[in-house]
């Protein structure tokens, strides 16, 4: 039922829709955005026209998506005065914290400005938040190195504006390498969107009572956090760095198998997938090219292809179909270009933004939609009556 949330006891997820953006087969490890599947996206598109393809449904023609473009460079800057939210932050704070309250913190520029129920007014706050998460990711990141803030430019790329604003030093540009746009951009499209994951159905929820969708992309980036989704690519390479070599992978393979031992590897198993994240596969080849393109050479991805090779011949993980995601390769890219690991899910955050504005308004733009309400399986404790403390 479309916007219904039903509770399926047998099932944990307590909610479910439909949606004609994303489709997932997790047995046979299928990803179609719109009918597109996320490989050739990856290879053959750009982030700008797959946010493009997901808020609008089809693949622009060359004026339409130049159109595109043009609008959302021209909402990359932000108020001024919400340079002044960072002061309050810790120099030290998480910039995942900088950026949940910061995007909330829209809300108080725009809200009255976005009738939810006017499809122009939705569409340019969706354009708004697209163009808008760059800035205040570069801005959160600036913060957290004490650097000044850089303005976005109406000249450059998506990618590379963004790239120039979290790199670039007023004694010193940051000339963007096309390998690492490039890198960045292939990054940005496969995490764009991924049907009902946790954040993206935290979005739904929240927008369904009718919230202004700044505070509803705030509860996501709230939920993407968690290292159990989005949280994992930094974990993943947390971990890796933490194994350090080859020889002491099967010590972190027997604490994954231990039920006593709440260690989980990051980067491993997904609720949906149980085949390869095709994601991942992207991510592992891509991996490969942009270090040896950086004439980079980082240990981790070593660690990384022999982890997943004794996990993948192993019978638990065989078992229970658990397979790399794509978190497991995402950081040691990342991690190349330049990110600390804190910066891997504002990244995550950031490309998801498209998907989560183009799922609100699917969601907003449907008459049938209600507020939703996951039901429950109560299991607490029958009627009884009242007992005054003195006799208790
Ligand atoms: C993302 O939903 C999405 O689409 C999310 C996402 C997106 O694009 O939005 O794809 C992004 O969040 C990817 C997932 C990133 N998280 C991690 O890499 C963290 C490590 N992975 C796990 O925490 C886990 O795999 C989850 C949270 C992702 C899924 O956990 P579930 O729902 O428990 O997975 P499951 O039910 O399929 O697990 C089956 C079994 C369980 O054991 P039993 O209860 O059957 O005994 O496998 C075990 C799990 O305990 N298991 C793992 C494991 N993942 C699952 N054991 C060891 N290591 C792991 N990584």
């Amino acid at each position: 039922q479309t916007g219904a949330f039903t509770y399926d006891p047998g099932f944990t997820s307590t909610a479910s829709c439909e949606s004609k953006i994303t489709y997932i087969d997790g047995d046979a490890g299928i990803l179609l955005h719109r009918g597109y599947p996320i490989d050739q996206l990856a290879e053959q598109s750009t982030f700008m026209e797959v946010a493009y393809l997901l808020l609008n449904g089809e693949l622009p023609d060359g004026t339409t998506l130049e159109e595109f473009k043009t609008t959302i460079t021209r909402h990359t800057m932000v108020n001024e005065q919400l340079a002044t939210f960072f002061r309050g932050f810790r120099r030290d704070a998480h910039p995942m914290a900088i950026l949940c309250g910061v995007v909330g913190a829209l809300s108080a520029f725009y809200h009255d400005s976005t009738d939810i129920m006017d499809p122009q007014q939705r569409m340019i706050a969706s354009h708004r938040l697209i163009a808008k998460m760059p800035t205040i990711a570069a801005m959160a990141y600036k913060y957290s190195v004490g650097q000044p803030f850089v303005y976005p430019r109406n000249d450059l790329s998506y990618t590379a504006n963004f790239l120039r604003m979290t790199f670039s030093v007023p004694a010193e540009e940051y000339e963007v390498d096309p390998v690492v746009e490039a890198a960045m951009d292939k990054i940005f499209i496969l995490h764009a969107d991924h049907e009902q994951n946790a954040s993206t159905s935290t979005v739904r929820l929240a927008g369904s009572s009718g919230a202004n969708p700044f505070a509803c992309i705030a509860a996501g980036i709230a939920c993407l956090w968690g290292p159990a989704h989005g949280g994992a690519n930094e974990a993943a390479l947390n971990m890796l760095r933490e194994i350090g070599t080859p020889d002491r992978i099967p010590e972190y393979i027997a604490r994954a198998k231990n039920k006593d031992d709440p260690f989980r590897l990051m980067g491993f198993g997904h609720r949906v997938y149980k085949n390869f994240d095709p994601r991942a596969k992207v991510l592992s080849k891509a991996a490969g090219e942009v270090l040896e393109k950086l004439g980079r050479n980082d240990p981790v991805l070593d660690t990384a292809r022999e982890l997943e090779r004794i996990a993948l011949e192993d019978p638990y993980f065989i078992d229970k179909k658990l397979y790399p995601n794509v978190d497991f390769y995402s950081g040691v890219i990342l991690s190349a270009i330049g990110f600390p690991t804190t910066m891997f899910t504002v990244l995550f955050a950031l490309a998801r933004t498209t998907g989560w504005v183009a799922q609100w308004n699917e969601m907003i733009a449907d008459p049938e939609q209600k507020i939703g309400r996951p039901r429950q399986l109560y299991t607490g404790a029958t009627q009884r009556d009242y007992t005054p403390v003195a006799s208790r």
